[in-house]
């Protein structure tokens, strides 16, 4: 049987490099897009994956159209998953929002170009789906809901500028598709934990073990996320890479789909980490923060599906903590 390739844009990233070392350990043939395929510090962690399997490197910039066309000609599936990350950007409309959707078209243009493509996946995020003004608690968010652009844009709360581009793009991208004729699946996955191949640790899993690192900067920024998301919602990138392969191998699967483990919020994760984990003295005390999520974002589409967790919070945060050990950012 003839081997089937796949495109992983932004190959060099958290979520990017994993995908393509998933992939390659399922057997497919990978074309994986990197800006700069020359600086060896950037590119050696995927490098060292070419021992896998069939792994090629190509050079694209989000911002160049015709840029992805190399690498996607002759693919199967397409994996979407580069997007702009300056999230402290000064100028966030020119820095994220306008290369996230130009880049968005032009990897899908390729697609079109390509002939080939079967199905194209894009990583969307749980900040496209569950910013809003709403009040209280208990609400439930599913694939239906959309992130309210109107109150990023009034209120510019942080990151503000990359939760708009993620749902510009993912909406430029149905909209797009549907004119095209293009088979499209958006998974958004929420706030992800779990070892990484990169250099460097991502942000995400900073922003996650926060509460072990003692970080106050970081552990702001998690509670910031609590109020402007509504909850502290967890996947591991393992499961996140099953999920964008299970739903581009799934003919049935259609639309949006949602990729979330754990549904939590600050104060309580705090207990579970101090009580798991007591030499790293968490903090338990966080006045009268809310002690309880807005809401919680629900994956049980992906569930129904057929798609099972490998990882709930224990296993999730037991592999985090041995990472961050390994790499000599939380002590032993
Ligand atoms: N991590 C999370 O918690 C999380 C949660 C929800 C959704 N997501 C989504 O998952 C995807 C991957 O995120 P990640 O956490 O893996 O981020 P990451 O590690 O920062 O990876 C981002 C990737 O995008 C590439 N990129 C950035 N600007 C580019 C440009 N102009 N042209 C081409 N490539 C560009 C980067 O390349 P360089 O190496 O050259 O910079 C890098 O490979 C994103 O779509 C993100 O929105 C992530």
């Amino acid at each position: 049987m003839e081997r089937k390739r796949a495109c992983v844009t932004g190959g060099t990233g958290y979520v990017g490099s994993m995908l393509v070392k998933r992939l390659l350990e399922k057997g497919y043939a990978v074309n994986a897009t990197v800006r700069r395929p020359v600086n060896n510090e950037k590119v050696s962690h995927l490098l060292d994956l070419q021992v896998l399997g069939d792994l090629k490197l190509f050079k694209a910039n989000l911002t160049e159209e015709g840029s992805f066309d190399d690498a996607i000609n002759g693919c199967d599936f397409v994996f979407h998953v580069a997007t702009p990350v300056q999230l402290e950007s000064q100028d966030q409309e020119n820095d994220i929002i306008k290369p996230s959707i130009n880049g968005m078209l032009n990897v899908l243009k390729s697609c079109v170009k390509a002939k080939t493509v079967r199905r194209v996946v894009c990583t969307s995020s749980g900040s496209a789906v569950s910013l809003n003004r709403l009040t209280g608690t208990g609400h439930v968010v599913d694939e239906e809901s959309w992130t309210d652009i109107e109150y990023l844009t009034s209120e510019k709360p942080p990151v503000w500028g990359y939760a708009v581009s993620k749902v510009l793009a993912e909406k430029a991208a149905w909209k797009f598709a549907e004119e095209n004729n293009l088979n499209l699946i958006t998974l958004a996955p929420v706030l992800i934990a779990g070892p990484s191949l990169t250099p460097e640790v991502p942000w995400s899993v900073r922003l996650a073990l926060s509460l072990l690192i003692g970080n106050e900067h970081m552990i702001n920024s998690l509670k910031r996320k609590q109020l402007i998301s509504g909850s502290i919602s967890l996947v591991h990138v393992e499961d996140v890479c099953r999920a964008h392969i299970f739903v581009a191998e799934n003919e049935s699967a259609s639309g949006r789909y949602i990729c979330c483990a754990v549904n939590t919020c600050v104060p309580e994760l705090a207990k579970f980490l101090s009580e798991r984990y007591p030499p790293y003295n968490v903090l338990t005390d966080f006045g009268d923060f809310p002690e309880n999520p807005k809401l919680s974002i629900s994956s049980e589409k992906l569930i129904k599906a057929g798609f099972s967790y490998n990882y709930g919070i224990e296993e999730m945060y037991d592999e985090s903590v041995e990472y961050l050990r390994a790499v000599g950012m939380l002590s032993n």
